[in-house]
C-alpha cells in the first residue's frame, strides 16, 4: 500500500499555476510577488492558518503546481468531486507513496524487515479493490457501528473518569494524550479483534508510519521511524501467517477473503489491508476528536449544552469535519492527458486534492469561515472523499467523536482551555492535521 518514493520528487525551475483562463508557466519575475511562490505545505505558517492559503489557492489558482512537492493542488470543491468521481481518469494509485524521498539507509531498515505493501485499499485501482473493501465494509457499515455505541461509551467513560481524576489532583490533563487519542484505539482493536499488542505500541507505530510516510522528516528521524513501521510491518505480518486469527476477527476475515478469480488472498496484500485498517481506523480519528474539542472549548458553542442538546455534538463533529478535518489532502494520478478546471494536465500529473480548502468553498458553503453545526448543506463536505473509495470508517469516525464530545463535556463541565493553547504544537503532515496537545484547566 504505501510504497517508499525511489526517487525525488519532480521539481520544476519555477512556480507554474495554471488558472481557468490557462496556464501560467515559466520562473516568475522576483519584480512579481506571488504569494503562492511562498507556500511551504510543511511550513508552520500554513500548518497554523492554512485558510488565506487554502481561499487564495482556490480563487487565483485552483489548479497550481507546487514546485516544493512536485504536486498538482487541486482547490475547488467542483474539481475535486470530479476527480474523487473518476477513478477511471483520476487513479488512485499514488495515494499512499511516501512524499518524502526515502535514502537508501532508511530503505535498507525497511527491506530487513521484509516490508512490503502492494495494493489492497486506498491505492488499489485493480479489479480485486471492491472485494477487499466489502471485507472491510462488513466489519464497519451502520448496524455494526450502532452496536458498537456502547462499547464506545464504555471506554469514553473510563477515560474521562480517569482525566477527571487527574485534573482533580494536579489541576490539568491533556484530552488528547489522555482520552483523543486512546478513544479510538481501544474501540477499534476490541471491533477487530486485536488483542495482542497493548494500544500505545499500536499508536506508537501508527503515528510513525503517517510521519515516514507523509511527514517531511529529517534522515536521522527517517532511521528511527523505519525501525518503528518495520516492527509494525512485522507485527502484522506474523499475526496474518499465524493463521491463528479468531474467524470473526478481521484478519480471519481477510484469509477467508477470495479474489475475483477464486484465488485466496496473498499474504502480502493481507499485511498490506490490515496495515492501512489499523493506521486510518485509530489516527485520523483521533486527530479528529482533538481537533472537535479544541474548537469546542475555544468557540462559543456553550461546552454543557454539547452534553444535553440531542444532536448537537453530531453537528458539531460535521462541522468541524467540514472546516477543519484531519484529513487534509488526498492524492491521485492522471491516466491520461487530461482537462481539469480549465487546465490541461498531463498524463502521469500526480494531484493534491486540498480536502479541507473544499470546505470552505463559497460556491458550496455559505459564510464558510463561521462555524454554524446547523447549516442546511452541512453533509456536502469531502472529508471522507467520494465515489469507490470513499472513507469507509466515516460512520465509526462520527460516531465515536460525537460520543467523545459529549462524554468530556458531561464529565468535565468545568474546565477551559490551558493559557497559550492556541500556541500548542500541530501535526502537520502533508495529509494530516490535527493539535498535538488540548491542555485543559480545571477550576
Ligand atoms: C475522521 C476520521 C477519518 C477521516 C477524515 C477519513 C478520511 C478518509 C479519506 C479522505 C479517504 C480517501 C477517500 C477517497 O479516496 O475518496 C479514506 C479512505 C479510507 N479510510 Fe478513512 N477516514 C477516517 C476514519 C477512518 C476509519 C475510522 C476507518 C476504519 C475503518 C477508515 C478506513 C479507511 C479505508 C479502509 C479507506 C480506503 C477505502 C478504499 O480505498 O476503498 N477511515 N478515509
Amino acid at each position: 500500500m504505501i510504497e517508499p518514493a525511489l526517487e525525488a520528487p519532480a521539481s520544476a525551475g519555477g512556480v507554474r499555476t495554471v488558472g481557468p483562463r490557462g496556464p501560467l508557466t515559466g520562473p516568475l519575475s522576483p519584480d512579481a510577488p506571488d504569494p503562492l511562490a511562498l507556500l511551504d505545505l510543511f511550513g508552520d505558517g500554513f500548518v497554523r492558518d492554512p485558510y488565506p492559503w487554502l481561499d487564495t489557492l482556490r480563487a487565483q489558482a485552483p489548479v497550481h503546481h507546487d514546485p516544493r512537492t512536485g504536486l498538482w493542488l487541486i482547490s475547488r470543491h467542483r474539481d475535486i468531486r470530479r476527480v474523487l468521481l473518476d477513478p477511471a481518469a483520476f487513479r488512485p494509485d499514488n495515494a499512499q507513496q511516501a512524499v518524502t524521498r526515502l535514502p537508501m539507509a532508511v530503505l535498507r531498515v525497511l527491506a530487513r524487515a521484509g516490508f512490503q505493501l502492494p495494493p489492497a485499499l486506498a491505492n488499489n485501482g485493480a479489479p480485486s479493490h471492491s472485494g477487499l473493501r466489502r471485507v472491510v465494509t462488513r466489519f464497519f457499515n451502520a448496524q455494526r457501528i450502532a452496536a458498537a455505541v456502547p462499547v464506545i461509551e464504555r471506554i469514553a467513560g473510563e477515560l474521562i473518569a480517569a482525566t477527571r481524576a487527574h485534573i482533580d489532583a494536579h489541576g490539568e490533563s491533556d484530552l488528547f494524550a489522555a482520552f483523543a487519542q486512546v478513544l479510538p484505539c481501544r474501540v477499534l482493536m476490541e471491533l477487530l479483534g486485536i488483542e495482542d499488542v497493548d494500544p500505545a505500541t499500536l499508536i506508537r507505530w501508527s503515528d510513525a508510519s503517517l510521519e515516514l510516510f507523509w511527514g517531511r522528516p529529517t534522515p536521522d528521524r527517517q532511521l528511527e521511524l523505519a525501525e518503528l513501521v518495520g516492527e509494525f510491518h512485522q507485527w502484522l505480518s506474523a499475526t496474518v501467517r499465524a493463521g491463528a486469527a479468531a474467524p470473526e476477527s478481521f484478519v480471519g476475515a481477510l484469509a477467508r477473503h477470495r479474489l475475483p478469480d477464486g484465488t485466496p488472498l496473498d499474504p502480502r496484500t493481507a499485511v498490506s489491508a490490515c496495515f492501512f485498517v489499523f493506521i486510518a481506523g485509530q489516527s485520523t480519528t483521533g486527530q479528529l476528536i482533538a481537533t472537535v474539542l479544541r474548537r469546542a472549548l475555544a468557540d462559543p458553542v456553550p461546552w454543557p449544552d454539547l452534553a444535553q442538546r440531542a444532536g448537537l455534538a453530531e453537528a458539531w463533529v460535521e462541522e468541524v469535519l467540514r472546516r477543519e478535518p484531519p484529513v487534509t489532502t488526498w492524492r491521485r494520478v492522471t491516466a491520461r492527458r487530461v482537462e481539469l478546471g480549465g487546465a490541461e494536465l498531463p498524463a502521469g500529473a500526480e494531484l493534491l486534492l486540498m480536502l479541507q480548502g473544499s470546505g470552505s468553498d463559497p460556491e458550496v458553503f455559505a459564510e464558510p469561515e463561521r462555524m454554524c453545526p446547523y447549516r442546511p448543506d452541512i453533509r456536502h463536505h469531502l472529508a471522507f472523499g467520494a465515489g469507490r473509495h470513499r472513507c469507509p470508517g466515516a460512520s465509526l469516525a462520527r460516531t465515536e467523536a460525537a460520543v467523545a464530545l459529549r462524554a468530556a463535556a458531561r464529565g468535565l463541565p468545568e474546565v477551559r482551555p490551558a493559557e497559550g493553547d492556541g500556541q500548542q504544537p500541530m501535526l502537520g503532515l502533508l495529509s494530516f492535521r490535527a493539535p498535538l496537545r488540548v491542555t485543559v484547566v480545571g477550576k
